[in-house]
């Protein structure tokens, strides 16, 4: 079967197409025929060594994808064959709170991921996905839909009538966006396009804000919220928005730490975090409980991924280049 494999040292050009040996399900194991996957932002950083220099090569790469289980080793009964099941990004972490050990296991590093024609996880590793998806749309939710469905449903406990603001129009957020609607808060989006801001209003988005031309966009969001602040900020930006993200957010208000856009070490200013009693909760994506939850929910009430372009996955290089540029508007997907 063929894979792709970072091979040989890190970086784009390092993306290798090989010949693996077909795999086969060991005992507790199911086999995969992969049909899509979808890029996270830390696919890029991984390829191109950020992520963690330290990885051990050659390494398949990507953790988010969709099969058909056609094989199940001995003593499964979770899934069968024929079952349509999408990859869990942390492939021990079942449900509970995180450990070591279940935060260790992820796919596409330092577990090779799903950009193969066929992958071998174990059953408990494995989700069934929402009927009314597509294969390339379900391949959207192990880690953006997941994520923003802990940091606004787990934690945040988002309430109808809330207001939450997300940074940028990219995976993370545009999910947050439409979860936060769909659980009846009012969202106000920021990005640094008019045109992603145009579209970000045709899903639902209540408020907008263009960051570049509003660098205090924090005072912006305080103003827009009525003077109280918003209860929920989706900080996607990382050290370089923390700031203005704390500004923004209403005493007692719950600051979701997610990713590290605009850096992820900087001089914070930490004063408003104990005057106001704020909540500011890292987020590692999520586990298994979750993500069938969020699924009832996205099913329940339709829920159509934002996707930005479909690539076939042998032009993953392209794929990645075109997530690199944050041209992109949603998640970016490939098809086998
Ligand atoms: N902790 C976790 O579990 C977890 C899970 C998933 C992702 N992440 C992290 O979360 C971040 C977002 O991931 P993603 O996959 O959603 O990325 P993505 O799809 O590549 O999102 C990129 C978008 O973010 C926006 N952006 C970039 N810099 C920004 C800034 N300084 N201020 C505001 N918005 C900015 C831009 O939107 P506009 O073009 O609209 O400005 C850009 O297009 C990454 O750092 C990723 O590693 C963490």
């Amino acid at each position: 079967m063929l894979a792709y494999e970072i091979h040989g040292g890190f970086g784009l050009d390092r993306l290798r197409r090989v010949e693996r040996p077909d795999p086969r399900p060991g005992p507790g194991e199911v086999l995969l025929r992969m049909s899509a996957a979808s890029l996270n932002y830390r696919d890029l950083l991984m390829v191109k060594g950020r992520y963690n220099p330290r990885q051990p090569l050659p390494l398949v790469p990507l953790s988010d994808g969709v099969g058909e289980v056609i094989e199940v080793g001995a003593g499964v009964s979770r899934v069968q064959v024929g079952d349509r099941v999408a990859t869990m990004f942390a492939q021990h972490w079942l449900s509970g709170p995180p450990t070591r050990d279940k935060l260790k296991l992820t796919l596409g590093g330092p577990l090779d991921g799903v950009l193969a024609e066929q992958v071998v996880v174990h059953a408990d590793g494995v989700s069934l996905v929402p009927h009314h998806l597509s294969d390339v749309e379900a391949s959207t939710l192990p880690c953006a839909a997941l994520t923003a469905w802990t940091a606004l449903m787990d934690h945040g406990k988002v309430r109808p009538g809330e207001t939450v603001l997300v940074q940028g129009t990219g995976g993370v957020s545009m999910f947050a966006l439409q979860i936060a609607s769909m659980a009846g808060a009012r969202v106000i989006v920021t990005s640094s396009s008019h045109d992603k801001l145009e579209k970000a209003r045709a899903l639902g988005a209540w408020q907008t804000i263009h960051y570049p031309s509003t660098p205090e966009w924090g005072k912006t969001a305080v103003e827009l919220s009525g003077g109280a602040g918003v209860d929920h900020v989706i900080e996607v930006g990382g050290a370089g928005t923390l700031q203005q993200s704390l500004r923004a957010v209403r005493p007692g208000g719950h600051v979701a730490i997610i990713g590290i856009l605009a850096g992820s070490a900087g001089e914070v200013n930490l004063l408003p975090v104990l005057m106001q009693n704020l909540r500011m909760e890292g987020v590692m994506v999520g586990h298994r409980e979750a993500f069938e939850g969020m699924c009832r929910a996205i099913q329940g009430h339709e829920l159509q991924p934002v996707i930005d372009s479909v690539f076939a996955w042998t032009e993953v290089r392209d794929a990645l280049e075109h997530l690199g540029s944050g041209q992109h508007f949603g998640k970016i997907c490939l098809a086998f």
